[in-house]
């Protein structure tokens, strides 16, 4: 039993538009996996489909064993999956503190202990806390948006292109969060256009190609191989 298992997933947003045509992937608990792929592959998509804001025409999606196939979003974070989107996923005219407590409306009970694990993880984020989310830098607005999703104290976070935007140095810090996230023990699947920084932090990869899986394997390799580099860093 894999902790999720995506397979043979078809969906679209339209009645007749298929965008993801026929895809798979799973994560095991604690793993970090990259999806990676040219624009338009439909990795949105696919993350949007295993968080409940599209629904599978049809395909499987479980996590630790149950379908979460065609669930709503509260519900599958409800279940320890949650998904920061690319854009406007923090509230910029909100405190910091303001944007926490939202993230945590989902674990009520847990809010306190939530929180003083988010600070203690993003010390950044606890000395402005009484500031805006607007006044953050776009290194910072993301690191709030992941600090959102952890006050559900969930098992899995999708992450959708969390480095796009940012300088080389936020990116690298951004990345390195993504590893302490992990060691928390939260796994995490993240769509990334920064294909090689990705591949170095991550355990195993998925390359989607117009809706379809192309590619698979453990990062390591995927990272040297000669195909993927020409692909992804215009290597001759
Ligand atoms: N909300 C939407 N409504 C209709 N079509 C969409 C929507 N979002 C994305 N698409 C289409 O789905 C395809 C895949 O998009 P997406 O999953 O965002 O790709 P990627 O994230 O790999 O760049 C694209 O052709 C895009 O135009
Ligand atoms: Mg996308």
């Amino acid at each position: 039993m894999s902790f999720l298992r995506v397979e043979d997933v078809v969906a679209g947003y339209g009645a007749h538009d298929e965008i993801l045509k026929q895809v798979g992937i799973s994560v095991e608990p604690g793993e970090i996996v990259s999806i990676l792929g040219p624009n338009g592959a439909g990795k949105s998509t696919l993350l949007k489909t295993i968080a409940g804001l599209v629904a599978p025409r049809s395909g499987t999606v479980e996590f630790i064993g149950g379908s979460i196939a065609g669930l709503r979003p509260r519900e599958v974070s409800r279940r320890g999956v949650v998904f920061v989107p690319q854009e406007n996923n923090i509230f910029p005219s909100l405190t910091i503190e303001e944007n926490l407590e939202i993230g945590g409306h989902l674990a009520k009970a847990e809010y306190r202990e939530h929180l003083a694990k988010v600070y203690d993880r993003m010390p950044d984020l606890a000395a402005r806390r009484r500031l805006p989310g607007g006044a953050l830098s776009g290194g910072q607005r993301q690191l709030l948006a992941m600090a959102m999703a952890l006050m559900v104290g969930p098992r899995l976070m999708l992450l959708d292109e969390p480095t796009a935007g940012l300088s080389p140095t936020a990116a690298d810090d951004l990345f390195g969060m993504v590893s302490a996230i992990r060691h928390d023990g939260v796994a995490i699947a993240m769509v990334e256009q920064n294909a090689l920084r990705s591949l170095m932090v991550s355990d195993r990869a998925y390359i989607l190609v117009d809706g379809r899986n192309a590619r698979s394997g453990a990062a390591r390799e995927l990272a040297q191989d000669a195909d993927i580099r020409r692909i992804f860093l215009g290597e001759a």
